[in-house]
This record gives structure tokens, sequence and C-alpha cells, in this order.
């Protein structure tokens, strides 16, 4: 690929850096808080498999696809679709693309920060003993207070905001990389613990059973269409993030096997979560539907009757709010590196402004949960609304343009030379779920749910 421009672009130490802060992007709060509230509200076991098998028919493709397209490029995903698209003689429509995926994201962070917000409140309770021998109905009514106060929501939402910006402001090399460097393995060690927890209540086989018996009559197309679009918003595609991310990528290092790593250890952590948090809803008598809130509910209750409890809340919420951070910073890198890189803004300015902005947006989110909580468009709420929007709508269609593209516009020997497999044969594997498989059952999930199919 011709260098015509001078690059004011990153680069990753080493594939390590490259596997931490990808595996940082993909392992936040749609594993710990979000998979597990979506598979109660959604029936549990069959939901999981539709959820899996979309992870690896359809998000792996597409991981390795925006992958490739990033570091073909070397630039943020508007211009690399606009030179991918001259590169290929195709049409200009497709940086439209790299737009969507600047918008998306910001959308997404406007939510993502209120939760996180959350999650960085919780360290305090924890720490200040709240959690300490109350039962689950005492646990609920520490979060139904919490979030009936937008003083608080706009507190905690502020503060991690500003922890994100002032992470970018520093670019990928400084800081990034770091800090996920300890986060991810003492997250894990901290997964295991709880679902020692989990084992030790008497419900730990109905948690078990809930998870992984599936009963497909609970399968509605609308659950089918959550587990798809969570399968993209997991593992952070469709958006351009991982198209950032491998934009930042060194040249020698293969695509598809730091794929495989990145999207198992994101798997992983989500399992362990539901595996954690299910036990405990049974065995409190709690309802595995209780939407967002169900970690913040369930949790602390184990927190506050264990041993240790005490320092593992406080870790606990710790490692949720940095493992959020990392997210965070990915879904807003596209936007901040466009605005460097093709509008001349220093980074600190286009920091200030795309963080202002966000922020802002956040705010809808924040009044969902309490003084507006009975404003609803099409039956949702604003933080309902903005997680359809895009997970559901806006990352499938997304991943579905960035399948299409690598697998029918890009030309064949231009794909075989970036991804560069060690055998041919794991290249068609590759080629032909890219071309057919993932953009069909993306399509007939649309399908499905509009009622056609
Ligand atoms: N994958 C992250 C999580 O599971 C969220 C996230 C970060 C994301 N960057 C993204 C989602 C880009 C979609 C697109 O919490």
């Amino acid at each position: 690929m011709k260098d015509t421009k001078k690059s004011v672009h990153g680069a990753w130490s080493s594939r390590f850096a490259f596997i931490l802060a990808a595996t940082g992007s993909a392992v936040g709060l749609g594993n710990i808080w979000k998979f597990p509230y979506i598979t109660g509200e959604n029936g549990g076991g069959a939901f999981v498999i539709v959820y899996l098998l979309c992870v690896l028919l359809i998000g792996v493709p597409i991981m390795i696809a925006e992958t490739m397209l990033g570091r073909r490029t070397q630039r943020n995903p508007i211009e690399t679709m606009e030179l991918l698209t001259e590169e290929a003689g195709a049409d200009k429509n497709w940086h439209y693309l790299g737009w969507m995926g600047i918008i998306a994201g910001m959308l997404i962070l406007s939510y993502y920060s209120v939760i996180a917000g959350w999650s960085s409140a919780y360290i305090l309770k924890a720490f200040t003993g709240s959690f300490f021998n109350a039962d689950a109905a005492e646990i609920k009514g520490i979060f139904d207070d919490f979030i009936a106060s937008p003083v608080q929501l706009v507190f905690w939402h502020s503060a991690f905001m500003l922890a994100t910006m002032m992470i970018v402001v520093r670019g990928v090399n400084n800081g990034l990389e770091k800090a996920v460097q300890y986060l991810m393995p003492s997250l894990f060690v901290l997964m295991f613990l709880l679902v020692g927890y989990a084992m030790t209540t008497d419900s730990y086989y109905q948690g078990l059973h809930f998870m992984f018996t599936p009963d497909f009559s609970k399968l509605t197309s609308s659950a089918i269409l959550t587990a798809m679009g969570h399968a993209f918003f997991t593992l952070s595609l469709g958006m351009g993030a991982i198209m950032v991310y491998g934009s930042y990528l060194p040249k020698n290092i293969s695509i598809a096997k730091t794929t495989f790593l990145i999207a198992g250890a994101d798997t992983v952590v989500a399992l362990l979560a539901g595996i954690a948090i299910f036990p405990i809803v049974f065995a409190n008598n709690l309802h595995p539907d209780s939407g967002p809130g169900l970690i913040f509910e369930t949790l602390p209750i184990a927190f506050g009757a264990m041993t240790g409890g005490w320092l593992m809340g406080i870790l606990f919420f710790v490692m949720l709010a940095i493992a959020a951070l990392t997210s965070s910073i990915s879904l807003i890198e596209p936007a901040v590196a466009w605005l460097v890189e093709n509008k001349d803004f220093s980074r600190e300015k286009a920091c200030v402004w795309t963080g202002l902005a966000t922020w802002l947006l956040g705010l809808g989110t924040v009044f969902s949960f309490n003084v507006w909580s009975n404003v609803k468009f099409f039956d949702r709420s604003i933080f309902q609304l903005l997680d359809y929007l895009t997970a559901n709508l806006m990352l499938p269609v997304g991943g579905f343009c960035i399948a299409i593209f690598a697998g029918w516009i890009m030309k064949r020997q231009h794909s075989e030379q970036e991804l560069n497999m060690p055998t041919e044969q794991s290249y068609q594997v590759w080629k032909v779920l890219i071309s057919y498989v993932a953009p069909s059952a993306v399509f007939f999930v649309f399908l499905h749910v509009i009622g056609v199919l």
C-alpha cells in the first residue's frame, strides 16, 4: 500500500502489546455487566448457545477482517476506507462506513460511561462496608436509591469521562498498554474466586443449568438479535475500534492467531461472570431478568457474606472500572484519530470536543434512570434506545459492510497478502466465512426480526 501522507500514527511496541490492548477493549462491561443481564432477560441456555455461535461464525471472521483493513492502511477508519476503495477501484461511498463507526462509538460511550460510573461509585460503597451482612432486599435498596439520584450519577459519569479523556490524550503507547498488562490477569483471578463463592451456594447447579441447558422455546427473534448484537459489542466490532487498533499493529504479526486469543479470553470472562452470578441470583430468590442492575443487586450480597468479602468487593469494582476504562478509550479513539489526522486538531483539542459531546449525550442516559424514566421512544427509555440502536443495529450493519468489503470488494491477492495465514486452507476457511456465512447470518437475523422469515 503506498503511503501518500506523513503519518502521525503511533504503533504498538509488540504483538503482546496489541493483544493486551485489544483484549482490554474487548473485555469490559459487556462481559461482566451486560452479558449476564441479557442472558437473564432472554431465558438463559438457548440464548448463550446462539451468542457463542455468533462469536465463532460471525465475530471472529469479522474481527480478522477489521484488523486487516486497519493494518493495511495504518490510518483512521474513514481514511482507511477511502484508501482501500481507491486501491480496489470501488465506489467512494464506502467511507461512510468509517463515519458510522465514529458516531456509533460516541453513542455507545455516552451510556457506557454512565454504567462505568456506577462501578466506580460501588468501589466507594464496598470500601465503606455498605454490603456487610446485607440481605438481598437491602442490597437492592442501595442500588435503587443510588440510581434514583441524578446528582450522584452525573458526578460519577463525569469522573469516568474525565478519566477516559485523560488517558486518550496521551495516545496509544503511554498509559494504555501498561494499564491492561496488570488488569487482565488480576481480573481472571478475581472471577475465579467469585465462581468459587458461587460453588458454595446451594444453587450452584441451578445457575449452571440456567446458563447451559437450552430451552429453545424461550428463543424469540429479539433474543436472537440481542445475542448477535452482543457478539459484536463484546468483541468491539463493527465501528472501527478494532480497525484503529489494527492500524497500530506491526506488519509482521499473524492477525488470525491473535484474534483467536482475544476472542477466547473475552468469551471466558463472560462465561465466568455468568457462572458466578446466576447461582447467587437463585440462592437469594432473585429474578434473572431484573435488567441492567443485575450485577449490582447480586454480587454485593456475596461480598457482604463471604470472608474477605470487604477486600474482594473493593477489588472487584476497581477492576470493573478499569476494564471499562480500557474499553472506553477504544470507543472514542476513532473520533480522536480522525480529528487529529484529518482536521489538524491537536490531540488535546480533539479530546476536549469529543469528550464534551459524549458527556453531554450521556446525561440522557443518566436521566433515563430517574427524572426522565417516563420518557419513552418506541417503548424504550433513552438508555434502552441508545443500546438497541448501537448494539443491535449499527454494529451488525457496520460488521455486515466490513464483511462485504473484505470478502467481495477487496482484491483477493491483497487480503491474502495482508493476512499471511500459515496455510492456504485456513485462508480459504476465513474467505468462505467472511464472504458468505457472516454476511448472510446477519442478513437473515434482520429478516427474522422484521418478520419476513
Ligand atoms: N467490548 C467492550 C465491552 O465488552 C465495549 C466496547 C469497546 C465496544 N469498544 C467497542 C463495543 C467498540 C462496540 C464497539 O465492554
